[in-house]
């Protein structure tokens, strides 16, 4: 899985934020950066839908200053996905992550918005979506684009 090149300098976030609020209001769901009162349940949640690699790299992006983690929480106060900033490496975006019963509602698209924006913020001009998965959906949301020779990048460092 290749890593992938994001123009943060390129996003016109405010038209960003106005779809967010849009997917939120459909949904009923709300995008918001953890309180440390709720990290537990954050990881938690992330080690139970999504394994304990993704849990441990959120868990690195939730003690940062700026906390480096933003979750979807639905009408019911249930989590239903999560996304992280410089988890692993500064400037990184990933792991991410949405219940199965809630994809496709753009909630992705929001976390992943919401993450490059705090990236932006933190005055990175371009992010890098870390062992990209499905690229077409990167390409497609945020314009992201295929850094050549990037497989197996970082996490080659794991044991
Ligand atoms: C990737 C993920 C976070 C997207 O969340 P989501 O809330 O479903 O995303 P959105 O609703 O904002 O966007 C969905 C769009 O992305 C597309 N998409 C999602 N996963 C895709 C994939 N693997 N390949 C290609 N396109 C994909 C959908 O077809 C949809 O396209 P459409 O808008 O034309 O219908 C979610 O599918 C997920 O949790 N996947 C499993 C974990 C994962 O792979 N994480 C990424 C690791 S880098």
């Amino acid at each position: 899985m290749p890593d992938m090149l994001v123009r943060l300098w390129k996003l016109d976030y405010a038209a960003l934020r106005q779809k967010t609020a849009e997917i939120e209001r459909t949904g009923g769901v709300r995008i918001v950066r953890p309180l440390s009162p709720d990290f537990v349940r954050v990881r938690a949640f992330i080690q139970k839908e999504f394994g304990d690699g993704w849990a441990s790299e959120a868990e690195a992006s939730l003690y940062h200053d700026p906390v480096g983690c933003f979750i979807a929480v639905d009408a019911k106060n249930q989590l239903i996905g999560f996304a992280c900033c410089n988890a692993t490496c500064k400037g990184f975006f990933g792991p991410t992550g949405v219940v199965k019963k809630r994809r496709g509602e753009g909630i992705g698209s929001a976390l992943l918005w919401r993450c490059m924006e705090a990236l932006w913020e933190q005055d990175f001009a371009y992010a890098v979506i870390g062992g990209a998965g499905p690229v077409e959906y990167y390409s497609k949301s945020v314009g992201a684009t295929v850094i050549e020779d990037s497989s197996p990048g970082i996490y080659s460092r794991r044991f």
